[in-house]
């Protein structure tokens, strides 16, 4: 029988907890680039994000990891950000950040789910992606929580994996259907398929067999379907052939740049 969803995050959250000493090895890095006025975000999100200053008060990031991302939504202009994350040693690496650059930003570790109420309505932008969404087990009590941290013409834009992805082999030169996640369809939650169980911090861990990730794909029908659920409208949709990791190493680039690799998605509250 599968564990309740508050079992499954707990022990993802606890297996990105140990994978955040990468994230710690880069802060120095990551503090220099942001203070430069650079940013992390990719080429299609910038198409999505222009002109954060003459929109965007608080822009709060759910499931913020080190916070790099986070941080960037401020060098473009968002005028405070917020970051939330399971993690806490990846609280830790955004609050060090943050205290070093002077940034005006507020760290939460929770759950996503469990997004404290205290933010409620104050968000003018909610921004999430990049490997986010295949670790929470209800779609739809997410969606309730962008709604009710969104404020009234608030908007929520994601750059996430195209959930196409899912089904080919990781390891395959040309696109074959993995053996394991190869139908789009079947909805499953599926533990420790790749990464962060194969990164160095957990695979060097001296209880690293006592880790396990949890994650299912949503389609983009199950994503759509929850956000309008929620009330939300949509301002765009986009897929594109970028890659935001490495995910395919053999496959060439001519056939990685045929099929959707991520996507973008902007909706509002009325
Ligand atoms: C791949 S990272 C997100 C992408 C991020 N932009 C980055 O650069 O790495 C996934 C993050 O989701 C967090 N996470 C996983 N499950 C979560 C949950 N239920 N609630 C909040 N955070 C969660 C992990 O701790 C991790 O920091």
């Amino acid at each position: 029988m599968q564990k309740p969803e508050t079992d499954l995050h707990r022990e993802t959250g606890l297996a990105w907890n140990v994978t955040a000493g990468i994230y710690e090895r880069d802060e120095a890095k990551d503090i220099a680039l942001l203070r430069g006025g650079g940013n992390s975000l990719l080429a299609p999100e910038h198409r999505f994000l222009r002109d954060l200053a003459s929109w965007c008060g608080r822009a709060i990031h759910l499931q913020c990891a080190g916070g790099t991302d986070t941080l960037s939504l401020w060098n473009m202009g968002a005028a405070e950000v917020v970051g939330v994350d399971i993690s806490e040693k990846m609280i830790g690496v955004g609050r060090r950040k943050s205290a070093a650059l002077g940034a005006p930003a507020q760290w939460y570790c929770c759950d996503v789910l469990h997004t404290p109420h205290v933010l409620d309505a104050s968000a003018d932008l909610i921004y999430t992606g990049r490997g986010a969404l295949p670790w929470v087990m209800d779609i739809v009590a997410w969606a309730g929580v962008v709604v009710r941290l969104l404020k009234p013409g608030g908007r929520i834009y994601i750059f996430e994996g195209h959930p196409l992805d899912w089904v080919w082999d990781m390891q395959a030169d040309s696109y074959q259907l993995s053996p394991r996640t190869g139908d789009y369809f079947a909805g499953e939650v599926v533990s420790d398929r790749g990464w962060p169980i194969f990164s160095t911090p957990i695979q060097e861990h001296p209880d690293k067999e006592a880790f396990h990730v949890h994650e299912r794909q949503w389609t983009l029908g199950a994503l759509l379907n929850s956000l309008v659920g929620a009330g939300l409208l949509l301002e765009c949709f986009e897929e594109h052939p970028d890659l935001f990791w490495n995910q395919f190493p053999h496959l060439p680039a001519e056939l990685a740049g045929r099929l959707p690799h991520t996507f973008s998605l902007l909706m509002c509250k009325p």
